[in-house]
């Protein structure tokens, strides 16, 4: 699909839908009026003679309207009555496109808002619309396929417009890099192959590293190495990085990412019910991987670290065993009781390894962690845990602006005592009460004094069905535009 930035007297041809707004009480755009005038009321009798008015993502399609070249108009609520805010542009955008996607036009003209940032947005929102994973569908009907290729977006400067479109196009594609990695199954995206996508990414400038098991092995990883010890595939940590500063010694920022590339539990196997979701296991790594991807296409002046622990859990003759002890990097012993809690395993000696080596001024982590974060919070909040309420408050408001919201719970000392274990320093279980929490203080044990963040997006990683119109049902893509925001925000120089 292609997107080009027009002059605002562009008229959508034949073959083309026109998209344009209308707010609160189907009161009409000033290009929506102008649509109206041209096809001798339409728009107006198309309102009157159905029950459209005007609410956000609510379109209404006319068809072969006379007096217009265009083979479809089609009106996008708004909400509200006066200025547009970009935001509501882009999701305006968005709604557009599902409306026609498959209509058989093969062009949409987006009249939704002339000024640089409102077209800019309404390219970003068209683009991450239009997602899909379909690499491995060969036999779906001609009919059923997306009929658009191209985007044409109204502009008053296209130039401008379109420059204001470069960081979002960056940002774009590295949601759908995190998406595409999300989607893929587990027989494709193993530990070795996720990591090769991420050394792909040199080529925006990162630079990335790659320690496989033996060398872990010789860092004490054992934690991490444990988790993946039943499996053929061999074990994996990713590090990634992009020295955008002025200063390349600038003390770096640090993000973490849980890669399961397959959960099946291992001994402690997952019901065979739903199973297939824990190919998504490995988001919080895929969000990482995606993050840095946004920084170093966009340029962003910061010193960044990715760090990807990427293993598979499977129950096998040499696998992990309940109530094996290991040792982590950090010297601390823990004792599995349960071998399917083993995202806070990989990531002990991620977080640990981080902080040693790259003393980072922050250090978040994502990871697909608990489920019962869904129970806590259902799909539409990942949860927040930190130790640090400034760290805290800078990612609650990215979220809110990037429509990936969070929402803080506690770390409270007292629940300290659910993960004592009898014979090690720690249990990597803490129970049914706040297992989320549980696994937030497991954690916790493997950060020093830095400023830290742990999202559980266990229940944001993936959306079926999806209510935003910008994601996509399935993999969510979850945390690169949150991080990327917060970065840009908070933490360029
Ligand atoms: N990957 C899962 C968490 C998960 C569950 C993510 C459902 C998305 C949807 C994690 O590794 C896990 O299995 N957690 C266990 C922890 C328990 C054994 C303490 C869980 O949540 O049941
Ligand atoms: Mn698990
Ligand atoms: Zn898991």
């Amino acid at each position: 699909m292609r997107i080009e930035f027009v002059p605002v007297d562009t008229q959508a041809g034949a073959t083309a839908a026109l998209a344009v707004l209308a707010h609160e009480g189907a009161a009409l755009s000033p290009e929506a009026r102008a649509a109206n005038e041209a096809t001798g009321g339409a728009l107006a009798r198309a309102i009157a003679g159905g029950r459209f008015t005007g609410a956000k993502g609510q379109t209404l399609d006319i068809v072969a309207p006379h007096g217009l070249e265009a083979a479809r108009v089609v009106l996008v609520g708004v909400d509200g009555s006066g200025a547009v805010e970009p935001e509501a542009v882009e999701l305006a955008a968005a709604s557009a496109f599902h409306a026609i996607k498959t209509s058989g036009v093969v062009e949409l003209v987006l009249k939704l808002g002339a000024d640089a940032e409102s077209a800019a947005r309404a390219a970003f929102g068209a683009r991450l619309a239009a997602y899909r994973f379909d690499k491995y569908r060969t036999t779906e009907k001609a009919e059923k396929k997306p009929s658009v290729q191209v985007i044409k977006i109204a502009a008053a400067d296209p130039v401008k417009a379109q420059k204001a479109y470069e960081p979002l196009a960056a940002l774009a594609d590295a949601i759908v890099f995190s998406r595409d990695l999300v989607s893929e199954p587990a027989n494709i995206l193993h530990p070795e192959e996720f990591a090769a996508r991420a050394k792909g990414l040199e080529s925006l400038g990162l630079e990335v590293e790659i320690l496989g098991e033996a060398e872990m092995a010789k860092l004490g990883m054992g934690s991490l190495l444990g988790v993946g010890q039943g499996s053929v595939r061999e074990s994996q940590l990713v590090i990634m990085k992009w020295m955008g500063a002025a200063d390349k010694s600038a003390q770096p920022i640090a993000f973490v990412g849980k890669g399961v590339c397959f959960d099946t539990g291992g001994i402690s196997i997952k019901p065979a019910d739903g199973m297939e979701d824990m190919k998504w296991d490995m988001g919080g790594a895929a969000a990482v991987a995606g993050v840095m991807h946004a920084l170093a296409g966009r340029k962003a002046r910061v010193n960044a670290i990715g760090v990807l622990g990427l293993v598979e859990n499977m129950p096998d003759g040499n696998a992990q065993r309940p109530g094996d002890v290991v040792t982590s990097m950090s010297g601390q012993t823990i004792e599995v009781i349960n071998t399917d809690a083993e995202g806070r395993l990989v990531l002990a000696d991620a977080l640990w390894y981080t902080q040693e080596r790259f003393k980072p001024q922050f250090m978040i982590d994502l990871a697909t962690l608990t489920g019962a974060i869904i129970i806590s919070l259902g799909h539409d909040y990942a949860g927040l845990f930190s130790n640090n309420d400034g760290l805290s408050e800078k990612l609650l408001t990215a979220g809110k602006a990037e429509r990936e919201t969070l929402w803080r719970l506690p770390l409270p000392a007292a629940y300290e005592k659910q993960i004592e274990s009898p014979i090690a320093d720690m249990k990597n279980i803490g129970g049914r009460p706040a297992g989320s929490i549980t696994a937030g203080l497991f954690l916790q044990r493997f950060v020093n004094n830095v400023p830290w963040a742990h999202l559980d997006i266990a229940s944001v990683a993936w959306k079926k069905p999806s209510a935003d119109p910008t994601v996509p049902d399935g993999a969510v893509g979850f945390g690169v535009r949150l991080l990327n925001r917060l970065v840009a925000d908070a933490y360029e120089g």
